[in-house]
């Protein structure tokens, strides 16, 4: 089975634009490939977070994509932070890495202006800490979305570039993989754009009925139209975006028909929603709160990844120093 690779940042809680964008395409992908899913700790700490939030982040995150379906005995679900060999090939990848390649890139200059106290070296080789992730376990394809591209390029030209230097075809330039045509971009109940954290207008998997009702029935909507079969605004176009997603072909069809006629209310189509986006989230925020608690298990899928991932690991390790010229570690 050919080897997949991702990463995720402990960003706090999973969204449905998170879920239907990325979560659910590992999920199915895991039954494909030889899959690596891990949590990006110590990209995380290029803003400097509190060592408690460090924790929570990481355990929250684990907890969610194992309650969405991740199956730690199928894929290899680890903590970056687990598998120090990463560091050694991270170091060995900053010596072909250029400062001026570095800088050049898009998301250091973004973040350089966002924190400018505090542009470290840890940001400036974030893309050599991501192509040290990728090709620690010479993974073939890695699922990432489209902003993730040119550090994606960057990891293809630390691969070529040691493979130039030391004379070899050890590494397999790293495919990204648009996480393809199934993923449906979930838009906002704010009226225009994507749903996002950052946004302040994401339903979260862990919302309980009444905040997540609460959401629905605060979506901007207008005054409805007026003649029949008139184009829909933005803002009505994302309610039944969602409606696609969270309820069945007969509701979506009714209101669909009763927006073509000018009866709809909006009300209706909102409260309908709202039940319907309960019962899509209610079991999975019932897995979350409980595998949360859960404490034996979620160090259990820890530890088990750890040392999946860290045999991988010690074996790439082992063989680049003997190309570099390093006697292998006993
Ligand atoms: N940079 C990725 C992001 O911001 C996270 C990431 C870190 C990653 N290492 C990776 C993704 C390796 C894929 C492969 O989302």
């Amino acid at each position: 089975m050919e080897r997949v690779v991702s990463g995720i940042r402990p960003t706090g809680n999973l969204h449905l634009g998170n879920y239907f964008g990325a979560v659910r395409g590992f999920i199915e992908m895991q039954h494909n490939y030889d899959s690596f899913f891990f949590i990006a700790d110590w990209h995380s700490l290029t803003t400097h977070p509190r060592p408690e939030d460090i924790v929570r982040s990481t355990q929250t995150i684990l907890a969610e994509y194992l309650a969405c379906g991740l199956d730690p005995e199928v894929s290899t679900i680890y903590r970056q932070s687990d598998v120090p060999e990463v560091l050694e090939l991270y170091l060995y990848l900053n010596m072909n890495a250029y400062l001026g390649e570095l800088e050049r890139t898009t998301s250091f200059k973004e973040k350089a202006r966002k924190q400018p106290d505090n542009v470290n070296a840890g940001l400036l080789t974030y893309p050599t800490l991501m192509a040290a992730d990728i090709l620690l376990h010479r993974a073939v394809r890695v699922p990432v979305g489209k902003d993730q591209e040119q550090n994606m390029e960057m990891a293809r030209k630390f691969a070529r570039r040691f493979n130039t230097i030391y004379q070899t075809e050890y590494f397999t330039e790293p495919q990204s993989w648009a996480l393809g045509e199934k993923a449906i971009k979930i838009p906002g109940l704010d009226g225009s754009g994507k749903m996002g954290k950052s946004e302040g207008n994401a339903i979260y998997l862990v919302d309980d009925e009444k905040t997540l009702t609460k959401k629905v029935m605060r979506a901007v909507t207008d005054s409805g139209p007026t003649e029949p079969n008139s184009m829909m605004p933005e803002a009505i176009q994302n309610l039944f975006t969602l409606l696609q997603i969270a309820s069945s072909e007969e509701v979506y069809n009714h209101f669909l028909t009763a927006y073509n006629d000018c009866s709809i209310r909006y009300g209706d189509l909102k409260k309908q929603l709202a039940a319907d986006l309960v019962a899509f989230c209610a079991p999975i925020r019932e897995r979350i709160l409980e595998i949360e608690k859960d404490q034996m298990l979620l160090d259990r899928v820890a530890r088990q990844g750890a040392e999946k991932a860290r045999e991988s690991a010690r074996k790439t390790i082992c063989e680049v120093r003997q190309i570099i010229g390093f006697k292998p570690l006993n």
